[in-house]
Order: C-alpha cells, then sequence, then structure tokens
C-alpha cells in the first residue's frame, strides 16, 4: 500500500483513538468510546498489515489468530471481579512485547543507522527494554497480588531505597557502556545486565507496594505500558504507536493521578511503597471495641420501608457476591415506595477503576441516582439509612480518627453521620488494606452477616 494511505490510516486511528479515550470517561459515552477504538485498532491493523514493511502474512496471520483465540476466550470467561488481575497481565505483555522487540532491533542485521541516528537508535533500544522490563515483572506481580497468588502486604527489605538507587546508578553506567559499544557485539552484555537488573527492579517495586495502594499502582502500570509502546515505536519508527504509547501513558498518568488525590497520597510516596505495613489500627487487638449489633434482614426490611432516605454504598463484596441485579430490583422497589435511592461510589471502591459503576449500569440503575463520594459526603449527616454492601476501606473512620493508621488521611464515606448504618458481610473481616473498622462497633451501626446477594434479595422478599 502506498505510504501516504498508511499515514492517513494511521492519522484516523490516532483520532479514533482520541475520541475512544473521550467516551471513556463517562458512563453514558463508554460504549460508544469502545466503538471508536475499535475502530480505530481495526484500522491500524489493516494499515499495519498492507504497509510495504510487512511481508511474511502466514506467520503473522497464524500468530494473530493464536493470539486472537486465547484473548477471546479468556476476556469471555473473565469474572468482573477479575478484570483487574486480567488489565494487570494484559500490562506485562506490553512490557515483555518492548523487551523482546528491543532485542530484536539491537540484533537486526538490516539495522543501518550511522553516526547521530544511530546513538539516538541504541538510545531508544535501551530506554525501551528498561522500561518493557520494569512494567513486565512489575505487572505480573500486580497480577499475583490481585489475583491473591501473592500476599498484599508490602514486602520490606532492609536499605531498599539504597538499593533502589543502586539499580539506578548501575543502569547509568550500563547504559554508557553499552552506547560506548556503538553497536558491536560486545554491546550485549550491559544490554542484558540491565535487562536482568531492570526485572528484579520492577518485582522490589511492586512487592514494596501494600494492598491499599494497589488501585495507584494498576494505573501507574497501566501509564508505564504505554510508555513501553511508545518506545517500541520509536524502535520500529512506527509512527501511530508512539502516538498510541503516548495516550496510554499519559491517560494513565493523569488516572494515577486522580487516584492519588481520591486516597489523599503523594504519587511519590506510592513508588517508595512501604504503605499497609504499619501494624494495623483502629480496633480489634483485644482493644476496647464495644459491641456488635446484628440486625436481621426481616428488620431491615422494615427499617427500610419506613425510612424516606436510603444512601446504598457498593463495595468489593457487592461485585464478590454479584448482587448487583438484586440491589437494582431492590432499589426499584424502594423508589416506588417513595424512598429517595442515591448509590454513593467511592473512587477507589473495588479493585479497578469505576469497578461499581460498570456493575451498577450493568445492572441498569439510573446513572442520575449515582453520585461520587464528593457529591454526596455532605448529604449523609441528613441521611435516614446508610445501606454497606460488601464494602469495608472506603467507609472506616480509622482514616481520619487515627493519625497512625495505615490509610490515615484517605478520604472515606462518611457513613457513620447517617442516622443509621446497615453494614453487610459475611463475616468481621477486615477489607483490602487489612485494617480492622471501628464503623462495625459504632452505636448507630447495625451488622446484617452474610452473602450480600442473598442478604439483599432476602431483605426484597420481606419488604411484601
Ligand atoms: P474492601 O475493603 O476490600 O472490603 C470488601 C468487603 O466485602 C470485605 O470486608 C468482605 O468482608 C466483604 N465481602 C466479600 N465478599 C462478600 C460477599 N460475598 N458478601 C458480602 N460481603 C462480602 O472493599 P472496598 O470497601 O470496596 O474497598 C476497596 C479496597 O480495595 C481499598 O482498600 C482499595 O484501596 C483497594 N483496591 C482498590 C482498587 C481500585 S482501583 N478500586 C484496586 C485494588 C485495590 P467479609 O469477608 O467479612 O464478607
Amino acid at each position: 500500500m502506498n505510504s501516504g494511505f498508511v499515514i492517513a490510516a494511521y492519522i484516523l486511528s490516532s483520532i479514533l483513538f482520541i475520541l475512544s479515550l473521550g467516551g471513556l470517561s463517562h458512563q453514558e459515552t463508554a460504549r460508544r468510546g469502545n466503538l471508536y477504538g475499535i475502530a480505530g485498532m481495526t484500522i491500524a491493523i489493516v494499515a499495519t498489515l498492507l504497509s510495504d514493511q510487512v511481508g511474511n502474512y502466514a506467520l503473522i496471520i497464524v500468530s494473530m489468530l493464536v493470539g486472537g483465540t486465547i484473548g477471546a476466550w479468556l476476556a469471555a470467561r473473565v469474572e468482573m471481579t477479575a478484570m483487574p488481575e486480567l488489565v494487570a497481565i494484559l500490562h506485562s505483555f506490553v512490557g515483555l512485547a518492548a523487551v523482546l522487540v528491543g532485542f530484536a532491533t539491537y540484533i537486526d542485521p538490516n539495522n543501518h543507522f550511522v553516526g547521530v541516528d544511530k546513538t539516538i537508535h541504541d538510545v531508544e533500544i535501551y530506554l525501551g527494554i528498561l522500561i518493557g522490563a520494569v512494567t513486565f515483572t512489575g505487572s505480573v506481580i500486580a497480577f499475583g497480588k490481585l489475583s491473591g497468588r501473592i500476599g498484599s502486604r508490602a514486602l520490606i527489605l532492609p536499605a531498599r531505597h539504597w538499593l533502589n538507587l543502586g539499580i539506578l546508578v548501575v543502569c547509568i553506567w550500563l547504559g554508557k557502556v553499552f552506547l560506548d559499544a556503538d553497536g558491536t557485539a560486545s554491546g550485549m552484555w550491559p544490554l542484558l545486565l540491565m535487562t536482568a537488573l531492570a526485572l528484579a527492579f520492577g518485582v522490589h517495586m511492586v512487592m514494596a507496594i501494600g494492598g491499599a495502594d494497589m488501585p495507584v499502582v494498576i494505573s501507574m502500570l497501566n501509564s508505564y505500558s504505554g510508555w513501553a509502546a511508545a518506545a517500541t515505536g520509536f524502535m520500529l519508527s512506527n509512527d501511530l504507536l508512539i502516538v498510541t504509547g503516548a495516550l496510554v501513558g499519559s491517560s494513565g498518568a493523569i488516572l494515577s493521578y486522580i487516584m492519588c488525590r481520591a486516597m489523599n497520597r503523594r504519587f511519590v510516596s506510592v513508588i517508595m511503597g512501604g504503605f499497609g505495613t504499619t501494624s494495623s489500627s483502629g480496633g480489634g487487638g483485644g482493644e476496647e471495641q464495644g459491641e456488635v449489633v446484628s440486625i436481621s434482614a426481616e428488620d431491615t426490611a422494615e427499617l427500610l420501608g419506613g425510612s424516606d432516605s436510603l444512601v446504598i454504598v457498593p463495595g468489593y463484596g457487592m461485585a464478590v457476591a454479584h448482587a448487583q441485579h438484586a440491589v437494582s430490583e431492590l432499589t426499584r422497589k424502594l423508589r416506588d415506595r417513595g424512598v429517595n435511592v442515591r448509590f454513593a461510589i467511592h473512587p477507589v471502591a473495588g479493585r479497578m477503576p469505576g469497578h461499581m459503576n460498570v456493575l451498577l449500569a450493568e445492572a441498569k440503575v439510573p446513572y442520575d441516582i449515582v453520585l461520587e463520594m464528593d457529591e454526596i459526603n455532605e448529604d449523609l449527616g441528613s441521611t435516614d439509612v446508610v445501606m454497606v454492601i460488601g464494602a469495608n476501606d472506603i467507609v472506616n473512620p480509622s482514616a481520619i480518627d487515627e493519625p497512625d493508621s495505615p490509610i490515615a488521611g484517605m478520604p472515606v464515606l462518611e457513613v457513620w453521620n447517617a442516622r443509621t448504618v446497615i453494614v453487610m458481610k459475611r463475616s468481621m473481616a477486615s477489607g483490602y488494606a487489612g485494617v480492622e473498622n471501628p464503623l462495625f462497633f459504632r452505636e448507630n451501626t447495625r451488622m446484617l452477616f452474610g452473602d450480600a446477594r442473598d442478604s439483599v434479595e432476602s431483605i426484597f422478599a420481606n419488604l411484601g
């Protein structure tokens, strides 16, 4: 295909990707955003396949069939609760691809760069492999932590900051040795050594990050995967890959910033790791906690039926229990009876950005009653009942009351200000951050123990 057509197709794809990102930022337009993304990617793939640089179609088609089949199979089977893990492992593929493309480009016998161009190309290779290797192992560890294969607690090695600094200094030095080798075979050993160090750094970086900071890590790795893709684009002189990588890299960085703000954390402190390592505070441990008062589904139904306003706070447990459809039915019934039902969404509720919004949209809960934390927190004081469904960390008062708590300073939904709080969960277990929750012992809190879906269905049945 004429290179002019390829460039035009790439520009069209870039525009579609930008429209896609814009669409994905709101629930109402998310579906359209996805369609733009699919169209952009289809055009990009077709244009690349038809470009003059591509030859071996048999190999490409077989690879696409194998990869596409595995991808479609996984995507069709994945549970909503396992989405973050899937995203994490997909980020790792981008990182691995950058590493492999980096080495392939370095040993490519058709590589004809000379002079300054050669140096720039070598820098691209070095940085591409570096970012790719960190993204690869970092994402694999994030996958392990999110799927529960690796504990969510932060691993704190002695002198870990010195260790990281040491790795950085050695990588800079190896970069110099690599560039001095000027493309000869002796450039391979610094490249391999740097790759090994970057792989180790990726493991160490994410292992040192505690459970409560994982949301930021996911968006951060999303950003890294974008930069790894952009670096691959530089290595392959592919403009579309550079643009797409930069879009993913910068949108991931913006998302990380939003997440940090939602958790009142500084990005640098997240990267430095160690959060969530202090022993859990905010209750338990034999301290005087007060009494836990439980409530039945029957009494909850009576309470809800007699209230004017209800705020539902969904959390990870609602996703685990697949309770969203039952919650939607209950909402409809209560609204029909004149109860003002609204939803309060914490930015890091669940296990990935927008997790709760997606579930509620899927269950056809009207968008206009689903409010963000900042929009509804002040109203909680004048609310009759707040029903917390499978949420824990995001409604933990220790974030405000206990400066020593690992989640101190994280903005939370102040549900305890409502007249009555119903907390639905199966046990007294702590949430993802591993911090105990004094909310359960408050005077106006009632615990409705059991699987969230069973409890909601039972309330629905008892409402008559
Ligand atoms: P969590 O603090 O993890 O609490 C969820 C609660 O749901 C648990 O205490 C659990 O208690 C309960 N639960 C689990 N299965 C249940 C079921 N079938 N029925 C009823 N309850 C059930 O969740 P959250 O409040 O949504 O907070 C999110 C946490 O995840 C934060 O710490 C956040 O930092 C972290 N995180 C978020 C993200 C993103 S991006 N959103 C990503 C990674 C991590 P029982 O076991 O007693 O039932």
